[in-house]
């Protein structure tokens, strides 16, 4: 296992290998989630490579940036485990310098949902996820279908900068209770832990009404609602792979995402149908 710091070093390690490059882009505290998109990228690439950084400019003022989970010491050892080739560790100064250019997320659809409640959020993604696809050369990079705008921004970023990589979605990995894992789930006490189940109940209980036949959004809505009672909803929307807002649900190309905020933690999960 190789670890850089260095954008450069980084770059000539990867530009140099032979083969197709997976690649993990992760902020670190790995969990379950990000072992299964190593494990994708292990078995479909010749080499893997991952980078763990928590990257600054995708947090607003007043976020979690400072009390992030960092566990560097941890990461190295499951990526060692996992048989990482090699991880990309850069300082914020080894990424970013002074006054540079941006790539700013869509105007409607990096400014929706996510992107209403954390403007910006998606520009500071967008941004980084850049810098690492032209630093790692990766042939696929794989992503977690959990940050679903994230992804499908991601997509278009790609399709639209014609960049010579593909993204890879792979399913959402849940704790056995439903819980969605995420990094942030360490913030919730056991109280609020349990109350967030409701989350994954409530996209089940659409997932199983869409299955007996269920197509209208609004009494969808209505279901996930009861469940979702007593928990600070910020949205639950019916979407396209476009994100755009949808009244019906078509099989095989629609989206129901949710958003809550439990305590101080702000939680998403959704549903690919
Ligand atoms: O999903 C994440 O962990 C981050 O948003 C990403 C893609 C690594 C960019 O910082």
């Amino acid at each position: 296992l190789q670890i850089f710091h260095c954008a450069k070093e980084f770059g000539k390690y990867t530009k140099a290998l032979r083969g197709t490059i997976g690649f993990v882009p992760t902020m670190g505290a790995l969990h379950e989630g990000h072992i299964s998109l190593i494990a994708r990228a292990k078995a479909e690439n010749d080499h893997c490579v991952v980078s763990i950084f928590v990257n600054p400019t995708q947090f607003l003022a007043g976020e979690d940036l400072a009390k992030y989970p960092r566990k560097d010491e941890a990461d190295k050892k499951i990526c060692e485990l996992a048989g990482v080739d090699a991880i990309f560790m850069p300082t914020i100064d080894a990424l970013y310098g002074h006054d540079e250019p941006k790539i700013i997320a869509p105007n409607v659809s990096g400014y929706i949902l996510d992107g209403e409640r954390r403007p910006g959020h998606f520009d500071g993604v967008l941004t980084v996820v850049m810098k690492l696809f032209m630093l790692s050369n990766a042939t696929n990079a794989y992503f977690g279908q959990k940050d679903a705008q994230q992804l499908l921004l991601i997509r278009k970023m790609v399709s639209s900068y014609f960049l010579p990589v593909n993204i890879v979605l792979c399913p959402t990995v849940r704790e056995k209770d439903g819980l969605a894992m995420s990094s942030r789930n360490i913030y919730l006490s056991q109280e609020e832990r349990s109350k967030a189940l409701c989350i994954s109940k409530s996209l089940f209980a659409a997932g199983a009404l869409i299955g007996k036949g269920e197509l209208d959004c609004k009494p969808l809505d209505a279901v996930m609602r009861s469940l979702l009672d007593g928990i600070d909803v910020e949205y639950i929307a019916f979407c396209d792979r476009d994100l755009r807002k949808i009244d019906h649900i078509e099989i095989g190309s629609s989206l129901i995402l949710v958003a809550v905020r439990i305590g101080s933690t702000r939680l998403i999960d959704n549903l690919w149908i």
